[in-house]
């Protein structure tokens, strides 16, 4: 497989390449940013790349690819709303028309998070512009996908760059024995690594639902 990672330079995202490259049926892995990665690999071409609301530039860069794994994206915690909603929704939705343009039949692995808000009408605003985001992808591709992860816990090195989420990340580590217990692990934590072979499974072999939660994707990892 030829896979397509957004946001490799956060958390989520280098989860996504790290998975990607210890994964032998996957052959080349472009990573498409505006940070360059510290990171080489024979299967990992780097792209770098500004505006988001524009892919052509890099549209030959796209060629060949058979999944889409994205994890670009933001907390909205202190943002303008119009820049939020131009990074996730807009961001978002313009790479999902290049890359369907490339090739129709790919999958694409959308991160929103736990709490998205599918019918873009609850009261929360971020929630309903991660919806949006999520049904825009979801209609654009028939192998359109969204995980909505609770906690993420780091696998690897990397650490979230978004402060909110370190901090809860750090907050729930030393509760993760006591969720355990209560059987509550599965359903509020996932950590990078799973994700990564969530979205692997997805791309290998589909899913029944398009909407993963947390349990979900803590199962579509271990299959
Ligand atoms: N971490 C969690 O616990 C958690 C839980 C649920 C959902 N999520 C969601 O998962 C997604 C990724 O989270 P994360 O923790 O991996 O985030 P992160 O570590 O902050 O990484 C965000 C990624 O998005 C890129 N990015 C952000 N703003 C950009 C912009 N304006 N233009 C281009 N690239 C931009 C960053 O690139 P640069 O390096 O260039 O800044 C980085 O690669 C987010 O949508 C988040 O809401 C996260």
């Amino acid at each position: 497989m030829n896979i397509v990672v957004f946001g490799g330079s956060g958390l989520i995202g280098d989860g996504f390449l790290q998975e990607c490259l210890r994964a032998d049926d996957v052959t080349r892995v472009v990573a498409v940013g505006r940070t360059r990665l510290d990171l080489t690999h024979p299967k990992l071409s780097q792209v770098l790349h500004a505006d988001f609301l524009d892919l052509a530039p890099v549209r030959s860069d796209l060629a060949g690819a058979d999944a889409c794994f994205w994890a670009l994206g933001v907390s909205s915690a202190g943002m303008d709303p119009e820049d939020y909603e131009r990074i996730t929704y807009g961001y978002t939705t313009a790479a999902a028309q290049t890359l369907h343009d490339v090739n129709p039949h790919l999958t694409f692995v959308y991160v929103s998070g736990g709490g998205t808000d599918s019918t873009e009408r609850g009261r929360m605003r971020w929630a309903r512009v991660k919806g949006r985001t999520e049904n825009a992808v979801i209609s654009t591709f028939s192998h359109g996908y969204a995980l909505r992860p609770g906690f993420v816990l780091p696998s690897h090195e990397a650490r979230s760059k978004t402060a909110a989420y370190r901090w809860g990340g750090a907050a729930v580590t030393p509760l993760v024995p006591l969720l355990k217990l209560l059987r509550l692990g599965p359903v509020l934590t996932t950590d990078t690594a799973r994700l990564g072979r969530a979205a692997l499974h997805l791309a290998r072999r589909g899913h029944h639902r398009r909407v993963l939660e947390n349990r979900d994707i803590n199962t579509a990892a271990a299959l």
